[in-house]
């Protein structure tokens, strides 16, 4: 029962992929759930496979000329639906009955000629209605059941006037009227009267339509969020004319100003703008894009705004206007030829003047409410900074004097700053901030950039006092001597450190030892060949390391085995890594730790030729690993065989003697010159028998026979291998063996014996007499190379204690001893 039940899932799960599949050659699933995107497939109907519960769905540049009822699958859940260019010209009454839930409809683009009454108009919950670029000439479209629409954008059409169907006072949430780029050149007073009526949050968007006139009046006690005219005149007077008509309007935030520079301002009224003095605003955005060598007065109608923004215009200079709402000013990018002087702005709290090149500052006095300033990218060139420039400015904690030429600091630059939190000065040029510790009274800065600001750091204190800096960014400037290891002390809440470009060729790692809570590194762009500042147990907090563009070849075992845990990213890119056999565990762990490498491709191996490029990922380490293999296999191999002859040398040490004292040429005995007659190989545990009865009997008897005993007869200081061979071997005509348990346990006896076997089978004689002085047991025997041999073919005398048979062994041995070969 189980079997079948899983059987049937595992079909169900495999239709299920099969479907799913399926939909990803019509539409694809986005990343976030339940959104759809089948765009420019060029298909004529919602594919059905589309689950019912998408939420959105992106369908845009297919085909669908004609929309009606079957064209949607059953979609409840359906939210926003984007039909941009799909050749829609019909839509049918019931076209949206199965999206009815939706609530933004995309319709730009297509070219619409008929629109069912009951349409657009079933979608009750529509918010969000864009029908930009329909062809539309007018608001004669079914739309007046859809009373919770707050949004209409109605933009690129030829609608040639802003009177709003009386149904739209019914829309009280309404809130957005796009209207730009249309035709609409004349508004009269009649033709706002529905907007009038609206009251309140609405914001009209005007732009980019070729107004010529506004009846005076048209905009009395309308009250707007917002009016956008920029670009929406035919010409400067009619512009003019137009902010005079707009008389008594209410308005939060007005917009004006131009997109093109189409039109030069020479000879106009430098008034021109004057009819702003008419209109309510609180908030000004002007755009101006005309160029002009006259001064115009544009601000003394924002007089009682508070916020002005005046970007890219052409303004030369600003006008003393007493301001007394003023909040926020931001000027960018005109003409300025100075630094407006301005003071006694007490409502001030924002200002932003930036890109005016190149310009002259002079100071900005009594803002007490001041708490931000951005005067970068300025090119200014100033002496003496900082607080006679921001004089009675006690609230600052914004400063942004970064893309300026030049500034040179007093020696309390930041008196009466003391409450500075941001300070910006990079790409500037510095004199004395690195030399002393001149910021020292900044206990609330916690963002400080000096990145290029030609400064050489000499002084330790150089960030002293700095208690809650958290960013410090010091790139492009340089380190007198060892600075670097004292210059970050008590810098314990530093969060961000970047020291890139800057020459640094080493760091020891009390460098970072105060550092307890620094995450991010930046260290790229120096000359560093090792990370050894990381071993040691600082910097716990590190998340993120960039050392790319240094000269590491290489990061040690030790120091990878000690990397902060919590690092997440380390950038190693284009550094000249070794590439070389001997680096296979860094590799590896290069290879392994792919995650940690925001750009593992960027990480390439040290190449003579730039036309080569390696990347380490693509390292052949498996080879290095097989010949790591080999080595150690032939190390062993080594080992082994270099003990094995350890053991062969000892256990044949006097054959190897022997070799030694053949090669040296041992040959030196003539045939007949003998020194003795017989040469005696016995144990020393025999010498009793050897000096009793032995020598007496043969040197003592008739002939006497002349022995040589090695204890008698050796040359003193000679070795003793050397005396056995010159004197006793070679020395004598006959050898003497007197064999005995002791003989066989003696291995100088067998060596003396097995020596005189082989040298006087390599002189061609033989002449080895035997005398077996007690029995031995025949395994022993054997334990002696070649005697054996002799005792098989009894050429052998036997010693015995009767006497009787002694006599005869004396002369059985005598006469063995005198024969000749
Ligand atoms: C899209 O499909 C329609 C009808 O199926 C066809 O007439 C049209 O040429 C197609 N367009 C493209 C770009 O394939
Ligand atoms: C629009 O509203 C009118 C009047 O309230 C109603 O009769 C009509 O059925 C509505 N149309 C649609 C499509 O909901
Ligand atoms: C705009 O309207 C005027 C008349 O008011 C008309 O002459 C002109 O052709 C229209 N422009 C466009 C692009 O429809
Ligand atoms: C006014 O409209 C804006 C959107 O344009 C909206 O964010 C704001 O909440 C609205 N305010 C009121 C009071 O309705
Ligand atoms: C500024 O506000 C004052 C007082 O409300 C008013 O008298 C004056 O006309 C306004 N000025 C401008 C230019 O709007
Ligand atoms: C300072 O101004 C520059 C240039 O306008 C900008 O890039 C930088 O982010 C600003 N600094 C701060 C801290 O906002
Ligand atoms: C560092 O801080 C400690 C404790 O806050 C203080 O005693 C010491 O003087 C400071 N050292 C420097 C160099 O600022
Ligand atoms: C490492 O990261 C974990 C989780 O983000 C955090 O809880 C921990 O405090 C971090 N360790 C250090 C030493 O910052």
């Amino acid at each position: 029962m189980t079997a079948v039940c899983m059987g049937g899932c595992l079909c169900l799960y495999i239709v299920f992929i099969l479907i799913q599949h399926g939909n990803g050659e019509a539409c694809r699933k986005m990343k976030r759930a339940e959104h759809y995107s089948c765009e420019g497939r060029n298909l004529t109907s919602i594919p059905s496979s589309i689950p019912s519960s998408t939420e959105e769905l992106y369908f845009s540049f297919n085909f669908l000329p004609s929309l009606h009822k079957p064209v949607f699958p059953w979609l409840y859940g359906l939210r926003v639906l984007d039909l941009t260019r799909c050749y829609i010209q019909y839509i049918a009454d019931n076209a949206f009955h199965n999206v009815k839930n939706v609530t933004t409809l995309i319709l730009t683009g297509n070219p619409i000629s008929y629109i069912g009454p009951d349409s657009i108009n079933s979608l009750h919950k529509l918010h969000r209605l864009v029908l930009v670029d329909t062809g539309l000439s007018s608001f004669n479209i079914p739309f007046n059941n859809l009373t919770k629409l707050q949004d209409l954008n109605i933009g690129t059409n030829n609608i040639k006037s802003v009177a709003l169907p009386v149904f739209m006072t019914n829309f009280t949430d309404f809130c957005l009227l796009d209207l730009h780029a249309n035709n609409i050149s004349i508004i009269k007073v009649n033709h706002t009267t529905v907007l009038r009526e609206m009251r309140g949050n609405i914001t009209l968007k005007l732009s980019r339509n070729p107004i010529l006139h506004i009846e005076p009046g048209a905009f009395q006690d309308i009250l707007l969020r917002e009016l956008n005219i920029q670009g929406a005149f035919v010409s400067l007077n009619a512009l003019t004319d137009g902010l005079k008509a707009l008389s008594g309007l209410d308005v939060i935030k007005l917009t004006i100003g131009s997109y093109i520079p189409a039109i030069s301002l020479k000879g106009v009224d430098p008034y021109y703008l004057d009819g702003l003095c008419l209109i309510k605003f609180k908030e000004i955005y002007f755009l101006q894009k005309e160029s002009s060598y006259y001064e115009f007065h544009v601000l003394h109608c924002m007089v009682n705004a508070t916020k002005i923004t005046l970007k890219k215009g052409y303004l030369r200079f600003i006008e003393n206007v007493p301001f007394h709402h003023l909040k926020e000013l931001y000027i960018g990018k005109n003409d300025l030829s100075e630094i407006p002087k301005l003071s006694h702005l007490h409502s001030l709290e924002k200002l932003v003047i930036i890109n005016n090149s190149p310009a002259l500052f002079r100071g900005f006095s009594d803002m007490p409410n001041l708490q931000y300033v951005d005067l970068s990218r300025n090119q200014f060139s100033i002496k003496g900074c900082c607080s006679y420039y921001f004089k009675d400015m006690p609230k600052i904690r914004f400063i942004n004097l970064s893309l300026n030429a030049n500034i040179n600091t007093d020696l309390k630059p930041f008196s009466g700053l003391e409450l500075l939190e941001v300070l910006d000065f990079h790409h500037t040029k510095l004199d004395i901030i690195g030399k002393y510790g001149v910021l020292q009274n900044l206990k609330y800065l916690t963002y400080l950039d000096l990145s290029y600001t030609r400064l050489t750091f000499s002084s330790p204190s150089s960030f002293h006092g700095l208690n809650s800096l958290k960013v410090l960014k010091i790139s492009g400037n340089t380190f007198q001597g060892d600075i670097l290891s004292y210059l970050f002390s008590n810098l314990t809440v530093l969060e961000s450190l970047d020291m890139s470009n800057s020459g640094i060729d080493h760091i020891v790692w009390t460098t970072f030892k105060d550092l307890q809570r620094l995450q991010h590194l930046f260290l790229s762009r120096n000359k560093l060949m090792v990370l050894d500042f990381l071993t040691q147990p600082n910097l716990p907090s590190l998340t993120q390391l960039a050392v790319d563009q240094n000269n590491i070849a290489s990061i040690q075992l030790n120091t990878l085995q000690n990397i902060p845990s919590n690092l997440s990213v380390l950038d190693l890119s284009f550094n000249p890594i070794n590439c070389l056999c001997t680096q296979t565990d860094f590799i590896l762990w290069i290879i392994k730790n792919q995650k940690l490498f925001p750009h593992p491709y960027n990480i390439l191996c040290k190449s003579l030729s730039p036309s080569t490029t390696l990347r380490v990922t693509d390292f052949d380490t498996q080879s290095c690993i097989n010949i790591r293999r080999l080595k150690i296999v032939l190390s062993i191999c080594a080992a082994i065989v270099l003990v094995s002859a350890s053991v062969l040398v000892y256990k044949f040490q006097f054959y190897l003697r022997y070799g030694c004292i053949v090669l040296r040429g041992h040959r030196t005995a003539k045939q007949g010159e003998y020194s003795y007659d017989a040469f005696i190989i016995y144990s020393s545990k025999d010498e009793c028998w050897v000096m009793d009865e032995l020598v007496d009997n043969l040197e003592n008897g008739v002939p006497p026979i002349k022995l040589c005993l090695h204890v008698r007869d050796f040359e003193a200081g000679k070795a003793i291998t050397s005396n056995i061979i010159d004197e006793g071997i070679l020395g004598s005509r006959k050898i003497i063996v007197v064999v005995s348990k002791h003989f066989i346990e003696s291995s100088w006896c067998r060596f003396e014996f097995e020596m005189a076997q082989s040298l006087l089978v390599m002189q061609g004689n033989a002449n080895i007499i035997i005398i077996i002085l007690e029995d031995v047991e025949e395994k022993n025997i054997k334990k002696v190379f070649g005697l054996h041999k002799y005792l098989k073919k009894n050429t052998y005398l036997k010693w015995s204690r009767n006497p009787l048979n002694n006599m005869r062994f004396w002369i059985r041995l005598r006469k063995a001893v005198i024969a000749s070969k």
